[in-house]
């Protein structure tokens, strides 16, 4: 793929796509992890001399954690030392005349860009570049800058529209992960253990069929809300857990222990918050209500075995309430477990990426990466949209330069 070395920026506008769908505090409605905001400096910073239109999602339509992006700007401008222009519009004349308007050096962020519908559903490269919002937007750009990696698995308008109809290339983040996880796939040997938590359920559902048909999973460990959809599923919660789609992801995870009886584990002790107390227990005590928000220490133990005899282990999605002391026990347990055995590792995801920090153990480990769903599909061995649509661009642009 072309990089930002490969242009002349100077002068230019430029559409930067980045990715900084943070963590949302649903009290406060304030950001309360700012990983991605940071990692997106890098490639402002090259683009000093251009006028840059810096865009992203934030949430999904109906979440908790969708809101507007006044307050990315505020911490964007604070890291940045510098004014950032922010405007409530994606598509409208608004946000059309703000572009139009910007001067060398000058940066602003559009709006959430899941305001605009069309940015809500994967389409093809082609029906992406005939949305509205391309066809309007594209005009204003020389170049298109794709340095969202955690969304390189979504086909949306501004991820594989863009880059169809515009000279396009990969933003720093996006040069460095797609260089980095080749080399170590190259490397990467079984057996592969996985040990996945999070909570966008069927994504995570989808990605670990394709793991395992790939041979990119020997052992999957389950954590988090993944593993308690599991032990749903294995009977050994006895009452229903109250998210959505239940019954169908329910379902689904009964599937695949069917088909793929030893490939799974499921944690066989927790920990409860009880009026703020950690209660340690045994999964089948479990009742109604209780707030399952640790792994406890029989499951830390299995699981942390698996990992030292591992040739790869990817970790995703934190094991429980880390950023409470006393429900971090799992999450450190595992990531010590990650960062000291002799496999390739891979950390992927926000939470844990700010977990190793937290505990001094990012040095051990082979590859960290903000991404969470994105990662885990790379690793099934699939194209990812983004990437694809980075390599046909590079093709046509050297064909026609
Ligand atoms: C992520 O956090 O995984 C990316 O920002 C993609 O978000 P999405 O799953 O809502 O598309």
């Amino acid at each position: 793929v072309l990089t930002l070395d490969d242009f002349d920026l100077k002068g230019k506008t430029v559409f930067l796509r980045v990715d900084m769908n943070c963590p949302i505090d649903p009290d406060t409605m304030e950001i309360s992890g700012t990983k991605r905001i940071e990692e997106a400096i890098e490639t402002l910073k090259s683009l000093e001399e251009a006028k840059v239109v810096v865009a992203s999602h934030q949430g999904r339509v109906g979440n908790k954690d969708y809101t507007g992006m006044d307050n990315h700007a505020k911490v964007l401008e604070k890291l940045m030392g510098k004014k950032i222009k922010y405007v409530e519009d994606v598509i409208g004349i608004a946000a059309q005349n703000e572009i139009k308007n910007l001067k060398n050096g000058e940066i602003l962020l559009l709006d959430n860009l899941r305001l605009c519908a069309e940015e809500n559903y994967e389409f093809t490269q082609q029906e992406a570049a005939n949305t509205i919002m391309v066809s309007r937007l594209s005009k204003l750009f020389d170049l298109c800058v794709l340095d969202s990696f955690p969304s390189a698995h979504r086909s949306h308008p501004s991820i594989v529209g863009f880059p169809y109809v515009l000279p396009a290339c990969a933003g720093r983040i996006v040069e460095r992960e797609v260089r980095n996880l080749d080399e170590i796939m190259t490397v990467a040997k079984a057996p592969h253990v996985i040990v996945l938590g999070g909570s966008k359920v069927p994504d995570r559902l989808e990605a670990i069929k394709l793991l395992i048909q790939n041979g990119r999973a020997d052992h999957v460990l389950l954590t988090g809300l993944i593993g308690n959809v599991f032990m749903r599923a294995q009977g050994r919660i006895r009452y229903p857990l109250g998210i959505k789609r239940e019954d169908e992801v329910v379902s689904k995870a009964h599937a695949l222990i069917g088909e793929y009886p030893d490939v799974f584990s499921t944690p066989v002790d927790i920990a409860i918050d009880k009026d703020g107390d950690r209660v340690e227990m045994d999964v089948r005590e479990l009742e109604v209500g209780d707030k399952i928000y640790d792994l406890g220490p029989k499951t830390v133990e299995h699981y942390s075995k698996l990992i030292a005899g591992a040739g790869t282990v990817f970790i995703s999605g934190p094991a429980g309430f880390f950023e409470k002391e006393n429900f971090s026990f799992g999450t450190k347990g595992l990531l010590t477990s990650v960062a000291n055995s002799m496999a390739t590792t891979i950390v992927s995801g926000g939470h844990l990426t700010s977990a190793l920090k937290k505990y001094g153990l990012a040095e051990q480990i082979d590859h960290i990466s903000t991404a969470g769903g994105a990662l885990v599909l790379y690793l099934t061995g699939e194209r990812l949209p983004m990437i694809k649509a980075l390599e046909e661009a590079a093709t046509k642009y050297r064909s026609n330069s």
